[in-house]
C-alpha cells in the first residue's frame, strides 16, 4: 500500500519567536520533492506565530503535548482547546522524554488520545524501548504494551489517521542511530499489532515514523524501508538546511 510519507520536526524547548519565524520561513522554501506531508512541532510560546507564518504553504503545525482537560486549575498545562485555537492541527503524544521526565505513564497518555481526538487533533503517538528493555529482549513486548494500554478503548474508526512514531529512548538526541534493519522490524511489528488489535485495512493505513537521531546522512537508507513511512526529528529540525534535505529524502 502507497501511503503518503511524513517528515516532522520536534522543536522540543528550544528558539525564540524571532528563531521560530526564521526557520519557519527557511522552510517554506525548503521544496517537497517527495510531496510528504511536512508538520513542525514549535514549542507553545512560538505556536501561534508558527500557524501564522504557514498560512497558506503546506507546511503543517503540532503541538508537542496536550493536557486531558479541556480547561480548568491545571497551572502551566496547555489544553487541546488552546492547541488547537493556536493553529495546530496535530499534537505529539506520548514522546519519551513526557514519559521519562515529566511522568507521562500510559494511563495518562490514554486521558490525552481521548482529549486530542475529542478535538479532531491529529495524534502522533510515540513509542520506544530503553536501552535495557532491547538488551533484554524487550522491545517488542514494551511497544506493544505501549500501544495497546495508550490507545485503550478507541476504534480504529475513531483512530483513523493516527500516526505512531517508532523513537527507541537510546538513539535519541545521543547520535546513535537504530539500524535501518532494526527499525524495520520494529515497524512491522507495530504494524502486525495494529492488525491484530483494530483491523489489516488499519494497519495498512497508519504512518509509522521513525525517530532517533535522524539526519541528512541517514535519512535516506532509513526511509527506503518499506514499513518506515517517515520520520520525526529533534535535533537535525532547528537546522533549516538540515531538515529541507531530510524532508527531500532520496
Ligand atoms: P533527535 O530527537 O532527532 O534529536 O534524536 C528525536 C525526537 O526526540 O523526536
Amino acid at each position: 500500500m502507497k501511503r503518503t510519507p511524513i517528515i516532522a520536526g520536534n522543536w522540543k524547548m528550544n528558539n525564540t519567536l524571532a528563531e521560530s519565524a526564521a526557520l519557519i520561513e527557511a522552510l517554506k522554501n525548503a521544496g517537497n520533492k517527495n510531496n510528504a506531508e511536512i508538520i513542525v512541532a514549535p514549542s507553545f510560546t512560538s505556536l501561534a506565530k508558527v500557524a501564522e507564518l504557514a498560512k497558506g504553504s503546506s507546511l503543517q503545525v503540532s503541538a508537542q503535548d496536550v493536557h486531558w482537560e479541556d480547561k480548568g486549575a491545571f497551572t502551566s498545562a496547555v489544553s487541546p482547546v488552546q492547541a488547537k485555537d493556536a493553529g495546530a492541527t496535530h499534537t505529539i503524544l506520548g514522546h519519551s522524554e513526557r514519559r521519562s521526565v515529566f511522568g507521562d505513564t500510559d494511563e495518562i497518555l490514554n486521558k490525552k488520545v481521548a482529549a486530542a481526538l475529542r478535538h479532531n487533533l491529529t495524534i502522533i503517538f510515540c513509542v520506544g524501548e530503553t536501552l535495557e528493555q532491547r538488551e533484554a529482549n524487550e522491545t517488542i513486548a514494551v511497544i506493544n504494551s505501549q500501544i495497546e494500554n495508550g490507545l485503550k478503548g478507541f476504534t480504529a474508526e475513531q483512530l483513523k489517521g493516527l500516526i505512531i512514531a517508532y523513537e527507541p529512548v537510546w538513539a535519541i538526541g545521543t547520535g546513535k542511530t537504530a539500524t535501518p534493519d532494526q527499525a524495520q522490524e520494529v515497524h512491522a511489528a507495530i504494524r502486525a499489532t495494529l492488525a491484530k488489535l483494530y483491523n489489516e485495512d488499519f494497519a495498512q493505513a497508519t504512518r509509522i515514523l521513525y525517530g532517533g537521531s535522524v539526519k541528512d546522512t541517514n535519512v535516506d537508507e532509513i526511509m527506503a524501508k518499506p514499513d518506515v513511512d517517515g520520520a520525526l526529528v529533534g535535533g537535525q529540525a532547528l537546522i533549516a538546511e538540515k531538515f529541507a534535505r531530510i524532508i527531500n529524502f532520496n
